[in-house]
């Protein structure tokens, strides 16, 4: 049997991610319902799928028998469908950022366990072949023992739509955040101690920021930078520092220095340094750096099927959501944040 598929929120990424994966996953899925507030957008879908669309979705879920209604609509939207959605008996996968704040995260949480419906968090960079690459790396001992991490994503460009309002859950610490934060810290997979954050407004219109930094110490002392800024282009999105080399991801490019730093022949002479020796080898990364939405939607229907469970729990995305609060109470206070 096909999983009753439904997407809520049929605009630039539901049509695209969501539609693309469902259709290409269609041994699993039969899109059933489109429920989008624009009648372009659900004429766009009817043409397509020939499916069922809604303008309101409390009319959807009393109408439909669903297994899935993947929530793709405006950040600040999704905790509160989520849990509707939830309360109709229906599982839920929510895109990024599944909630403004860990408030609404612990509702939608509270919510699936009332329901004992699965609430599956969409954070696609756990599927990132940059990632991944790197981790491997940096468990082998390739770089020896790292210190320091930097992520970086920027680019020169503005937006005016709603992702420049606060009060629709804009603004690119939201947007960005799932995407470099979770990764940066996840590289090392070490708890987070604190975090030292600032945000900015720089170039984009609206009340909210396009620019936001972050320094982690980790529980290993290991500092971990994530960033993201408009305005500027050729920086590395990876910078990974270890005492024996390092590590840097331009795109899907990885350019990997070994160093064996060597110890001066008599440490008492100075100046006795040796020049570190070194090779340097490059690789490229496989296409998906922020995650193959095909896989992650096959995996869907493994776990809504009983067959394995999602990889990515609702207490990760809680977590990351409290990171994100770290990060804004950060900038707005202007301290260090210690994270339990
Ligand atoms: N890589 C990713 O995972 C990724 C990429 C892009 C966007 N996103 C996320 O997807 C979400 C949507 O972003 P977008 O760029 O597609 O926005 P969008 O504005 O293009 O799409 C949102 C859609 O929701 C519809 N909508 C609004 N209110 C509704 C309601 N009450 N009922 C039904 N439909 C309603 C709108 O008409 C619109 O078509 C955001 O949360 C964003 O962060 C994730």
């Amino acid at each position: 049997m096909k999983l009753r598929t439904a997407i809520l929120g049929y605009g630039r990424n539901g049509s695209t991610m969501h539609a693309g994966a469902i259709a290409n996953n269609a041994d699993a899925f039969d899109l059933t319902a489109v429920c989008d507030t624009d009648p372009a957008r659900r004429q766009q879908a009817r043409e397509r799928f020939g499916c069922t669309v809604y303008a309101d979705y409390h009319e959807m879920l009393s109408r439909e028998s669903l297994d899935l209604v993947s929530i793709v609509t405006r950040s600040d939207q999704h905790s509160r469908m989520a849990c509707d959605c939830l309360a109709a008996g229906v599982n839920v996968l929510v895109t990024k950022p599944w909630a403004v704040n860990a408030a609404e995260a612990e509702r939608m949480i509270a919510a699936a366990a009332a329901s004992g419906r699965q609430l599956l968090p969409w954070l696609p960079v756990r599927w990132s072949t940059d990632l991944r690459r790197l981790r491997e790396l940096v468990t082998a001992g390739t770089i020896g023992n790292v210190f320091l991490i930097r992520r970086l994503v920027a680019c020169f460009s503005r937006r005016n739509d709603w992702q420049t309002e606060r009060q629709y859950g804009g603004g690119y610490l939201l947007n960005w955040g799932p995407h470099i934060v979770d990764s940066a810290v996840l590289l090392k997979a070490v708890p987070v101690k604190s975090v030292y954050a600032a945000m900015r407004q720089t170039l984009n219109p609206g009340d909210t920021e396009d620019l936001f930094l972050a320094v982690f110490t980790l529980a290993d002392g290991t500092l971990v930078t994530a960033e993201h800024t408009v305005a500027i282009e050729g920086l590395p999105n990876w910078f990974v520092q270890g005492d024996q080399g390092t590590i840097a991801a331009y795109g899907d490019r990885l350019v990997i220095h070994q160093h064996t730093p060597a110890m001066p022949d008599d440490p008492t002479h100075y100046p006795g340094m040796k020049a570190a020796t070194g090779t340097k080898t490059e690789e490229t990364i496989g296409p998906h750096r922020y995650g193959d939405e095909n896989a992650i939607y096959a995996e869907i229907a493994q776990a809504l099927r009983g067959e394995k469970p999602y990889p990515v729990q609702p207490a990760d995305a809680l977590g990351l959501t409290r990171l994100l609060d770290a990060i804004r109470l950060s900038s707005e206070t202007n301290r260090v944040i210690s994270l339990p």
